[in-house]
């Protein structure tokens, strides 16, 4: 196979085939038996955002944490962070603007067919032109930065959390476990107590047709924790911004693994509008993660952007 064909293929998917009966395997056999809608709000009426955290020693905490959800690497997530805010900061700017970006390139050809022609039409543009309304976009870079502190989770001082409610993929409660999440196949979802609750499993749930994913019950990881932590505290982040936080690790509607989008019937205008940005955030939370390409990271230029849009420490 031709190198660049292979490193393509290496850098653009999680392997997942070569992790069957691991950590990987077990833990989502974890979150699929034991993830459910009654669980989530017991977690979240839990919580109090009562501690102060600076984002620098968030950074030394999460040192601590490996991520066993993560098929691709065994890197300390610090490093991870730093990876993806450099490839973000390489691969999508020049001279600190937003380069252009076609949004059909983000899609593969299966999804952009499998797409309907309203959103094909919606998406016939550059990402700089669809969201035209966000002039400086260097809190992009910021977010790649940020975006997996709330891993923190499985550490003691913020509860100790099982990996299987902290990472890994995230998907809607309360309704039909959709085909398109990783493992599917493998039916742990029909362990699950929400399996056998004949409000929860029927396509749309408890949720009205196209309801937005803001006003579903996601299952509970640090997606939702630190997009929380983060409009508990003040800061100069734009709604983008915690909108790729709170949904990037949400595969089966940004990234489906058979092309097939999944819970589009949640989905609100919102959310199509979005779609391309976490698209495009993808692919360089993976995209860093195999390779050497950025060992040198442009420290001073992520203190700054540190400065700029998180001032004051935030509420955990
Ligand atoms: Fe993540
Ligand atoms: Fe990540």
């Amino acid at each position: 196979m031709c190198k660049f064909l292979y490193l393509y293929i290496y850098i653009m998917f999680r392997d997942y085939v070569n992790n069957n009966g691991n950590n990987v395997d077990i833990l989502y056999k974890n979150m699929y038996e034991k993830q459910n809608y009654q669980g989530k709000k017991h977690i979240i009426s839990k919580l109090k955002y009562d501690k102060k955290y600076k984002i620098k020693d968030l950074f030394l905490l999460l040192n601590k944490v490996i991520d066993s959800s993560d098929p691709d690497t065994d890197v300390v997530q610090t490093e991870h962070c730093y990876e993806t805010a450099q490839a973000i900061k390489n691969n999508y700017f020049i001279d600190n603007n937003l380069k252009e970006i076609n949004i059909r390139d983000l899609f593969t050809n299966e999804e952009w067919f499998l797409l309907d022609k309203k959103y094909k039409k919606m998406y016939d543009t550059r990402i700089d032109k669809l969201y035209k309304d966000v002039k400086n976009w260097s809190w992009l870079i910021l977010v790649g930065l940020i975006h997996d502190l709330g891993k923190v989770l499985v550490l003691e001082e913020f509860g100790k959390f099982d990996e299987w409610f902290s990472v890994g993929d995230i998907y809607p409660l309360g309704c039909e476990f959709h085909k398109s999440n990783i493992f599917y196949e493998k039916n742990y979802h029909k362990q699950n107590i929400d399996y056998n609750n004949s409000e929860y499993n029927k396509i749309l749930g408890i949720y009205d047709y196209e309801v937005g994913f803001d006003n579903v019950e996601m299952t509970f990881s640090h997606d939702y924790y630190l997009s929380e932590c983060l409009k508990h505290s003040e800061t100069n982040l734009p709604y983008e911004a915690l909108y790729i936080i709170r949904y990037h690790s949400f595969y089966s509607w940004h990234t489906p693994k058979n092309n097939i989008r999944g819970y589009e019937y949640l989905a609100s205008e919102t959310d199509w509008k979005y779609l391309p940005l976490l698209k495009l955030f993808q692919k360089s939370d993976l995209y860093s993660k195999k390779n050497d390409f950025y060992k040198k990271f442009d420290i001073d230029y992520f203190d700054n952007l540190i400065d700029k849009y998180i001032q004051y420490p935030i509420s955990m």
